[in-house]
């Protein structure tokens, strides 16, 4: 942790390049900085000093992301199906970092042996931990994970919230009382109840505004987005964010991240067709959306 502009130098010697500077703030997904140039790091540290008064510089971690929603309290947890989120605005993973563009789930990266490392050395110690405090933690735990070419989990970052865009994918896959299990959670009783899964995939494409992750346009109507579609086992339907009604009633854009289609399918491919399938029929002037959300699974098909 950097505190301190003057310890900035050799807090940076500390590290190979790239550097990552992380705000340990709420700060909408984006208050992370990864860079080899030396002076945009130094800049990113100085620029969350002043914001926050401290700022996080942490090893560079390479390979896949994923993120494992855990319910839990101080009598057990429930790990949710691993999805992967897409944090950069553009194709291909490139451009500014957002929120997330859309996301996935069951993620193939992780396998049955890297949860297994997930819940062993990491979500087994961090549950010990909150159990343990003088307040138990009862809710998510959002566990943002690295895992590299060798199937090794690391952790980039823990948030007590559940995540944008991965609840889109999660929730939907829960095919017993989601209420049961919140208030189970609130109760303090997870580990007296049962959580079962359907055996589907989901998928969830964000419409942004103009703009985004820049500030973004508002006030504009959104069209088409009642739409829903079901062709036998396989459903789509939106989730707003980023919406509101203005005074003449229409539905207008309010925020950077609008809305997000969402497919639940058998097959990796049918859901995220059908994620396509809905966002496709909604109008927003300016706003724009990843054409490739999906991709690292779908390669592995
Ligand atoms: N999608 C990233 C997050 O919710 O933090």
């Amino acid at each position: 942790m950097v505190e301190d502009a003057s310890s900035i130098e050799t807090a940076l010697d500390s590290f190979e390049p790239p550097w990552v500077v992380k705000r340990d703030v709420l700060a909408a997904g984006k208050g992370v900085t990864v860079t080899s140039d030396r002076n945009e790091a130094h800049d990113a540290l100085v620029a969350g000093l002043g914001q926050d008064g401290f700022v996080l510089l942490e090893e560079h971690l390479s390979g896949e992301e994923a993120s494992v929603l855990v319910v839990m309290d101080e009598t057990g947890y429930v790990c949710l199906p691993a999805s992967q989120d897409h944090k950069r605005v553009g194709e291909g993973d490139t451009g500014p970092n957002t929120g997330g563009m859309g996301a996935y789930a069951p993620a193939p990266v992780a396998t049955p042996a890297v949860l297994q490392r997930v819940i062993d050395e990491i979500v087994e110690p961090m549950h010990h931990h909150l159990r343990n405090q003088e307040v138990p933690y009862r809710g998510c735990l959002y566990v943002g994970l690295m895992i590299d070419s060798q199937g090794t989990p690391g952790v980039i970052e823990f948030n007590v919230r559940f995540g944008d865009p991965e609840t889109q994918v999660t929730i939907p896959l829960i095919s017993s009382d989601l209420a049961e299990l919140l208030l189970a959670c609130a109760e303090g009783r997870v580990s007296d109840i049962e959580v079962e899964f359907h055996s589907y995939y989901a998928a969830t494409v964000v419409l942004a505004s103009e703009g985004y992750p820049a500030p973004s346009a508002t006030g504009r109507v959104i069209s088409g987005s009642e739409i829903e579609m079901e062709e036998g086992e396989i459903r789509a339907f939106v989730h707003y964010a980023g919406a509101s009604f203005d005074d003449a009633g229409n539905l207008v854009s309010s925020g950077g991240r609008v809305l997000s289609a969402t497919g639940i399918a058998p097959e990796i491919g049918e859901a995220v067709a059908a994620a396509y399938e809905v966002i496709g029929c909604i109008d927003l002037e300016g706003s724009h959306y990843r054409s490739d959300i999906a991709y690292r699974a779908l390669q592995r098909v």
